[in-house]
């Protein structure tokens, strides 16, 4: 199908702000409060996954994100760089990784700091990369890291999963989920948590993929109150086996 599935690298970063916006748009408009989709904004969140990229030092403690690109694109070999490792990342995410988090991102990207300024570290000229350019377009993408509450039983969390609306249904989704998992299975983590919104009919995606639902909390975005359902899969060598069966 021409679509090439990989590591993101620093230069992926508009292309991923772009899928995004899109995808939110498309998946959530009715959802979420409009003034909240049509303010989202790609630039300050092409800054914010360009410096998570930059930052992966695919240790267990690292986060890392995976694209779908449509076309020629660069080969794998870019990803994990000479970024600290802190996994800080993951946690400042709020830029939209999740659904989980929107707002602190919304705050974050609003007042420039956390965002942009360690962006300034990656970007397609840190050492070992250059020169970067990304041919094709990026058509779908996923991150993930390790599990951001502590919880005893999930160890990796999917953070965000979102492929565009013209590309959904042909398996680009399964793909980018057979390579965030076994990502995680290579750092160490073995089981692995993804949050939705319970209003989100897209979660039948998890479903199919064998996710247990495990836990509920309420969140707020935009000023109102949502329901957010985690899924689980406590044995991810299991879902690797069945979304490679799948042909992921
Ligand atoms: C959810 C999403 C990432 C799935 O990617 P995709 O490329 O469309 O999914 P695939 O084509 O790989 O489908 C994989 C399996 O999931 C199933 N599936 C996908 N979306 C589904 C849906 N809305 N309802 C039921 N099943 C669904 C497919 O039928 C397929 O199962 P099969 O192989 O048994 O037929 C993508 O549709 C998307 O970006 N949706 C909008 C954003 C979103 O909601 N993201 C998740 C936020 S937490």
């Amino acid at each position: 199908m021409g679509i090439d599935v990989r590591r993101a690298m620093p230069a992926d970063a508009a292309g991923i702000a772009r899928v995004q916006v899109a995808t939110w748009r498309s998946t959530y408009r009715g959802l979420i409060p409009d003034a909240y989709l049509d303010a989202m904004e790609e630039e300050p969140r092409a800054r914010w996954w360009q410096d998570v990229i930059a930052r992966d030092a695919g240790d267990d403690g690292s986060s890392f994100v995976v694209v779908a690109v449509d076309g020629d694109g660069v080969p794998p070999g870019g990803g994990a760089g000479e970024g600290d490792g802190g996994g800080a990342g993951w946690e400042a995410g709020g830029a939209g990784y999740s659904e989980g988090s929107r707002e602190r991102g919304a705050a974050a990207q609003e007042d420039g700091s956390r965002s942009a300024e360690p962006g300034r570290r990656g970007g397609a000229t840190r050492k070992g990369d250059a020169p970067v350019e990304t041919r094709g377009q990026v058509v779908g993408f996923a991150a993930a890291g390790p599990e951001r509450s502590g919880h005893p039983e999930f160890r990796g969390e999917l953070g965000a999963i979102y492929v565009l609306k013209e590309y959904q249904g042909r398996g680009v989704g399964r793909r980018l989920v057979a390579a965030v998992v076994r990502e995680l299975l290579g750092r160490g983590h073995g089981s692995m948590l993804v949050w939705v919104l319970a209003q989100n009919p897209y979660r039948r995606f998890y479903e199919s993929l064998g996710g247990v639902l495990v836990r509920s909390r309420t969140i707020e975005i935009g000023g109102v109150k949502l329901e957010e359902w985690g899924y689980g899969w406590p044995d991810l060598e299991g879902l690797l086996r069945r979304v490679e069966g799948q042909g992921g």
